[in-house]
């Protein structure tokens, strides 16, 4: 069908940037279990560091392409299959959910962020900072990962079904 805006590559009715931040989240959450593995069993804390602001830069510039894709040419026609349709209230309470998820993840990643950055020493090792790093860090991380799991089942709610 013809929607407005470039058609993704994953064969459904999303947007060539819904594709690709669905795809990306799936980056997101390996390359994420695999920097707290490292920091973890083997200690590589300057490689944690490293990742994860890594994983910052690339979640800004993604999530700041996907926001300007769906201000510009929305979404709700594609969620409903045809021009000028609405998406239904099912696939809209998933949306608030995610969106909950999404908001609070934003929020603690820059918090983990900017105070790890901050308290722990250059290069990094474990300190006074280290339990409030380790609690918030965890439930940030978390975040991400229910982020990521609502947003596919949107997804699939809105594109595939
Ligand atoms: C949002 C970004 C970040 C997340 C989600 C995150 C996540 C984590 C997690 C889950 C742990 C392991 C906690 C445990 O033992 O179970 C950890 C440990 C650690 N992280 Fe991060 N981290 C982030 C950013 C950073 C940054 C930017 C630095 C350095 C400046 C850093 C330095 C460390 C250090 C030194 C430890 C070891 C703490 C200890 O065991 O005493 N992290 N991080």
């Amino acid at each position: 069908m013809d929607f407005p805006g470039w058609n993704g590559f994953l064969g459904t009715r999303a947007s060539l940037m819904l594709d690709i931040v669905c795809v990306g989240m799936v980056v997101v959450v390996v390359v994420l279990a695999w920097s707290v593995r490292q920091v973890r069993r083997h200690r590589r804390y300057a490689l944690h560091r490293r990742v994860q602001l890594g994983l910052a830069v690339l979640l800004l510039v993604v999530i700041s392409m996907f926001e300007l894709d769906i201000r510009l040419h929305g979404w709700q026609e594609r969620a409903a299959g045809e021009l000028g349709g609405q998406a239904s209230n099912a696939v809209l309470t998933v949306l608030t959910v995610h969106l909950c998820f999404a908001v609070t993840t934003v929020v603690l990643w820059i918090l983990v962020l900017t105070l790890a950055w901050r308290r722990f020493p250059h290069p990094p090792a474990p300190n006074s900072h280290s339990p409030f790093h380790r609690r918030w860090a965890r439930v940030a991380a978390w975040d991400m990962v229910l982020t990521a799991v609502s947003g596919w089942t949107f997804y699939v709610m809105a594109f595939v079904l």
